[in-house]
């Protein structure tokens, strides 16, 4: 079975995604963390974001795992390193969009979303799981909140990951995020037609969580 999440930066997809997928026993694919690392290693290499012959290269020789780490969380490996902490500095925040941007970026990583997606019962999260990774995905779901209420769900996930930064800067970033997330060529952020739009700025994770449960667990109304 494929669930796929989507909706903006600081909805608070990837926290719901990964307890939604221990609650069904699911794995836990989250695509913007595919997408972070690729960035970090285009910064490392110092490429241009656009330069994206270069970026494009890179990505096609670039491996990327997801693998359960022992507090239940998600490791992510950049050509087996173990990059889970560095991905969510604001470097590669800020860089991040205009990475996934690119079509040649987007068609390897949509690729092996498909794979891992394939390979088991799985929750993926992201903008694109249920346009165009996941069309036929057996439930979807946009996951959505005010922007006021994103930032400041964003701004206190970051301070509690130790990371200085104000609350007009995490505003900043989202702005400038969610106009080139939903404005690109390629696969932009868009609800699916057939996804659950489900407003989260007055709901609190666990909330959520068990909407989506009890959504999953009813029967499918076919129109
Ligand atoms: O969910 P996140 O903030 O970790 O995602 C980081 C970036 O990755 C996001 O700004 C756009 C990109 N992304 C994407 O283009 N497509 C996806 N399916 C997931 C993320």
């Amino acid at each position: 079975m494929i669930i796929a999440v989507d909706g903006p930066a600081g909805a608070g997809k990837s926290t719901v995604s990964r307890l939604l997928a221990r609650s069904l026993g699911f794995t836990d694919i989250d695509a913007g963390a595919m997408y972070r690392a690729l960035t970090l290693k285009a910064l490392e290499h110092n490429l241009d974001a656009g330069d994206t012959e270069a970026i494009v290269a890179m990505a096609q020789r670039t491996s990327i795992g997801l693998t359960a780490g022992p507090d239940g969380g998600i490791r992510v490996l950049l050509d087996e390193r173990d990059v889970t902490q560095e991905i969510r500095l604001p470097r590669i925040t800020r860089l991040v969009s205009d990475v996934a941007k690119v079509r040649g970026v987007r068609e390897v990583m949509v690729k092996l979303q498909r794979k891992l997606g394939a390979s088991c019962d799985s929750v993926l999260d992201g903008r694109d799981i249920g346009t165009a990774v996941f069309p036929d995905a057996d439930r979807k779901f946009y996951i959505d909140a005010d922007f006021k209420e994103r930032v400041r769900r964003r701004h206190k996930e970051m301070k509690e990951a130790g990371q200085e930064i104000t609350l007009e800067a995490v505003a900043a970033d989202l702005k400038n995020r969610d106009t080139i997330d939903s404005t690109r060529d390629c696969n932009p952020l868009k609800k699916a037609a057939d996804a659950v739009y489900i407003d989260t700025t007055d709901m609190t994770i666990e909330q959520v969580v068990g909407e989506l449960v009890s959504r999953i667990k009813a029967p499918l109304k076919r129109n």
